[in-house]
């Protein structure tokens, strides 16, 4: 189902929580509506489902608008954090009780079910009680029982959050194969990053009730819209003022600057590798960690802890060293606008070794 949402605001007493949010979702994507705690997910997912009131604003599905609709009839499964299954039913009468409120007859369910037991891997716990299954059993079965009836639209309210890290991970990619394979239009609210970056074909970052930017993860990592979004996706050091870096003096025409730096926009090396000195920086080696492929420093410049990452094949660094850093390029921000900038000091795009 294509899912589309105009203009959507909604108030709580006196605090305005959503505010004219504007998306558009392809039929069959998985969407990732990812940011802080507070940020108004949850709000917007519920007006999606018909359980809230938006106070202005459209919602509509498949061109038509279901603002008025129940929830009952707009064709929506849900999964929640906390959507507990019926204690008192098997794992087959969860699965099968919306097929039931349907009026389904015995052997529709009874073909449904067994297809949602082989889909969602739990051929031989039809008899089991929920209490008898683990954790992530439990929400397979949340799964299974929000897609029998079919649903066009499937929403996800952080439902992994109340389980162990490993078998979260696990469950990640086993529903990002899960919603491939049904082809169902979903969206997928989460407050961590990785969570959202490995399942979702697309982003929706959600901060203080505003939509600050939709994109694939990758285009939201390479040019962040609102310093929010640059933070919050990425490992990143916020710099007080551009002005202090070599090569960024003068940014932003003078205005108050500030700068993000990611690991990857800088490289460092010991005192004699870099050619450019009137382009580097000093610092000193703070820590060095072994990843295994390559060496992640951390380096202090002026007081600011830069991370950055560091090829096996280079000379190797030690702590407390003093070395040469050269910012690329930056991530500039100011009350006016964000933009990426390079070095204007680097004579070459690509740094000199000796
Ligand atoms: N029913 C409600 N009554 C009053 N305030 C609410 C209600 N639901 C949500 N809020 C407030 O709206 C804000 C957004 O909440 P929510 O949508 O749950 O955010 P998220 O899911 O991103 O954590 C929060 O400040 C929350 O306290
Ligand atoms: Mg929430």
């Amino acid at each position: 189902m294509h899912v589309e949402v105009r203009g959507l605001n909604k108030h709580f007493g006196d605090f305005h929580a959503v505010k004219d949010v504007n998306f558009g979702i392809t039929k069959g994507h998985l969407i990732g509506l990812l940011g802080p705690s507070g940020g108004g997910k949850t709000s917007i997912l519920r007006m999606l489902a018909g359980l809230e009131t938006p106070d202005s604003g459209d919602i509509i599905f498949h061109g038509q608008t279901v603002n008025s609709l129940p929830p009952q009839e707009r064709g929506i499964g849900f999964v929640f954090q906390n959507y507990a299954l019926f204690k008192h039913m098997t794992v087959y009468e969860n699965i099968a009780f919306g097929l039931k409120v349907k009026k389904a007859s015995k052997t529709a369910i009874r073909d449904r079910v067994a297809e949602l037991v082989e889909l969602t891997g739990l051929k031989g716990f039809e008899s089991r009680y929920p209490h008898q299954l683990s954790g992530g059993q439990r929400q397979r079965v949340a799964f299974a029982r929000a897609l029998a009836p079919e649903p066009q639209l499937l929403l996800l309210d952080e439902p992994f959050a109340a389980i162990d890290a490993k078998i979260r991970q696990e469950l990640r990619s086993w529903l990002r194969e899960l919603i491939e394979r049904v082809g169902i239009t979903s969206i997928f609210v989460t407050h961590d990053q990785d969570e959202a970056i490995e399942v979702a074909d697309e982003i929706m970052i959600i901060n203080q009730g505003r939509l600050e930017q939709k994109g694939t993860p990758w285009d939201i990592y390479k040019e962040p819209k609102t310093p929010f979004v640059a933070t919050f996706i990425g490992e990143s050091t916020l710099i007080e003022s551009a002005s202090e870096l070599k090569g960024f003096e003068g940014a932003g025409g003078g205005k108050p600057t500030k700068a993000l730096i990611r690991p990857e926009y800088i490289e460092v090396g010991s005192l004699h590798e870099f050619k450019m000195a009137s382009a580097t920086e000093q610092g000193t080696v703070k820590h060095l960690h072994f990843r295994g492929s390559e060496w992640l420093v951390e380096v202090e410049v002026n007081g600011n802890k830069l991370v950055t990452y560091r090829s096996l094949e280079k000379e190797t660094l030690q702590v407390g060293q003093g070395i040469s850093v050269l910012v690329h390029r930056a991530y500039l921000f100011n009350d006016n606008r964000s933009w990426i900038q390079e070095n204007r000091l680097k004579e070459d795009p690509m740094p000199v070794f000796i």
